[in-house]
């Protein structure tokens, strides 16, 4: 997608972070979008942030409730007649070393993380296939869906399936209007380490610390890099085409090495 003057933008996650750096992004350019995420007073103070004239709708939307990911779609349409690009973004981390996973966590990790952009899937493709005009899916992995991070257990399987999400739809669309490119950042400045604001009581309820101690934090790879220059990334590869979108060039060894160990293993056949 080359132009996005006039283009209706849905982001998920849109009230903090990489999603509300996005769609300022977006803005600048000239979208009309739609910003939907869990959190009411923050999608209201989002919108609010936003230049007179630019086109800001918002919808409070819980991605892991399909119902309301399929209303979302339809708010969409109805205020702006169509959507060219999904953000489909909103995520949580829970840290922790995998023995310390509750059922609780893997649900409410993949609830959101996964079904979330399954949802989004479900919702806008239709939609986007029908209209038949240039379209675009973005989904926010991480670079802990190309290699798993120590102490993230359910956070790198989620994101893990949603780069295969990507991958899959990218394979399916080839040819047709809708192009597919995946987020796969290392650190990036945002609320995600205070998650844990966001889950639902009958998942183990809310909570305003952050997510993990120093010592986890230290396992963590690469710098610290803003939202918006990870938007601006985010912009530079729907324009393009393409698929992987990195913003940590040290991440690069990491998923070389993962390649180099998972090629090595064909060894064991000769
Ligand atoms: N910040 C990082 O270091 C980093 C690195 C890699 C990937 N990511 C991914 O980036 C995405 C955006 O996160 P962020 O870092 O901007 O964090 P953030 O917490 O600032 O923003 C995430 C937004 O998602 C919303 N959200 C949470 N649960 C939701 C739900 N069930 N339905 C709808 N909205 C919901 C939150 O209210 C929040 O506004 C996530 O998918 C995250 O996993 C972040």
């Amino acid at each position: 997608m080359k132009d996005f003057n006039g283009k209706t933008a849905v982001i998920t996650g849109g009230a903090s972070g990489i999603g509300l750096a996005t769609a300022r992004a977006l803005a600048a350019e000239g979208a009309n979008l739609v910003l939907a995420d869990i959190e009411a007073g923050a999608l209201d103070t989002a919108a609010a942030s936003f230049a007179p004239g630019v086109e800001v709708a918002t919808l409070v939307t819980d991605v892991s409730d399909r119902a309301a990911v399929e209303r979302l779609a339809a708010f969409a349409d109805q205020r702006f007649g169509k959507t060219h690009i999904a953000f489909h973004n909103a995520g949580i981390a829970v840290f922790g070393p995998m023995e310390k996973m509750t059922h609780k966590d893997w649900e409410w990790t993949m609830r959101v993380n996964l079904w979330g952009p399954i949802h989004g899937v479900e919702a806008f493709l239709p939609r986007m296939l029908a209209h038949g005009e240039d379209s675009h899916m973005v989904f926010t992995a991480s670079f802990a869906g190309l290699v798993p991070n120590k102490g993230l257990g359910p956070y790198n399987v989620s994101k893990a399936a949603v780069v295969s999400l990507a991958e899959s739809l990218r394979a399916d669309m080839r040819g047709r209007n809708v192009g597919s490119s995946v987020l796969c950042p290392m650190r990036v400045a945002s609320r995600i380490d205070y998650a844990a604001r966001n889950r639902p009581a009958e998942l183990g309820g809310p909570n305003e610390e952050r997510g993990y101690s120093d010592e986890e934090f230290d396992d963590l790879q690469g710098r610290t890099i803003t939202a918006e220059e990870t938007a601006q990334r985010v912009l530079a590869a729907m324009r393009e085409g393409r698929l992987y979108i990195h913003t940590h060039y040290e991440a690069e060894p990491f998923v070389r090495k993962r390649a180099e160990r998972i090629l090595g293993a064909f060894e064991a056949l000769s």
